[in-house]
């Protein structure tokens, strides 16, 4: 695994971009796969101002997304393929049709779920998976359990990531409590792995997910096994990590 550390949320966001930018360039029809969470908005900025700038060409990448609430549409302004419209696709040349989040609105999930996956195989194994990770260990929505989920599936989601996705939205009851999302094997099934993380508050559990076991109970932690694995973290979350 290479580990970049950088000073600060801003340099973390620069390095990060740089990398999928090089992948941008070198294979410009590319599928990357790409996250949410507030982690990546600064490295999606950066893409965008490579973008403005004409260093960046996306208008034959592809895009996979890890992730959608069961229950929000595209246009709810808390729904996953919002964030990626308003944080990125709407400021790059990338066509909206090559971009694919799951449908949060499927009246039936594991229809859904079986239709993502096939949409993932059809793309062809992602050049690189875009990972945040939540404080529980989590990435996209596999939350701790018992065994790493496989394929793209409904999840019910832990009263700890209810507790913090709902900064964003008005009441608790408005909360989704359910989520679509690739498996652990869609994710391990990607050529690398990027993983951004900054603050304080993630420094336990990126030491936990990188030098503690390989376990469900941290989902992460699968990542120690994944052979071109890239994490990018400032100082304040990889402190325990490094040491
Ligand atoms: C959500 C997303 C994850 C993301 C996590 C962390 O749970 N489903 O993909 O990694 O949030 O978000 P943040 O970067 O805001 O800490």
């Amino acid at each position: 695994m290479q580990i970049y550390c950088t000073p600060n949320y801003d340099a973390m966001s620069r390095k990060a971009g740089s990398i999928l930018a090089s992948l941008v360039v070198l294979k410009p029809n590319c599928t990357l796969g790409l996250a949410t969470g507030s982690t990546p908005i600064g490295l999606y900025k950066e893409l965008i101002a490579r973008c403005e700038s004409g260093e960046l060409d996306f208008s034959a990448v592809k895009s996979v997304n890890l992730d959608e609430y069961i229950g929000l549409g595209g246009d709810h302004d808390q729904s996953y393929r919002y964030f990626m419209n308003t944080n990125l696709f709407d400021h790059i040349n990338i066509q909206k049709a090559n971009t694919h989040v799951p449908n949060g609105l499927a009246p039936d999930a594991d229809a859904e779920c079986a239709r993502y996956e096939s949409v993932i195989d059809a793309l062809g194994p992602i050049d690189c998976q875009l990972l945040g990770m939540g404080h529980n260990g989590h990435i996209g929505f596999n939350e701790p359990a018992e065994h790493f989920p496989l394929v793209t599936h409904a999840v019910d989601l832990q009263p700890s990531t209810i507790q913090a996705n709902a900064r964003f939205f008005a009441t608790m009851e408005d909360v989704p409590r359910r989520a679509l999302t690739m498996g652990i094997g869609s994710i391990m099934k990607a050529k690398s792995i990027l993983v951004v993380v900054s603050g304080k508050d993630k420094a336990p559990i990126v030491k936990r997910a990188f030098a503690g076991p390989v376990t469900p109970q941290v989902p992460a932690s699968i990542l120690q096994l994944h052979p071109n694995v890239t994490l990018v973290g400032d100082e304040a979350a990889l402190c325990e990590l490094l040491g």
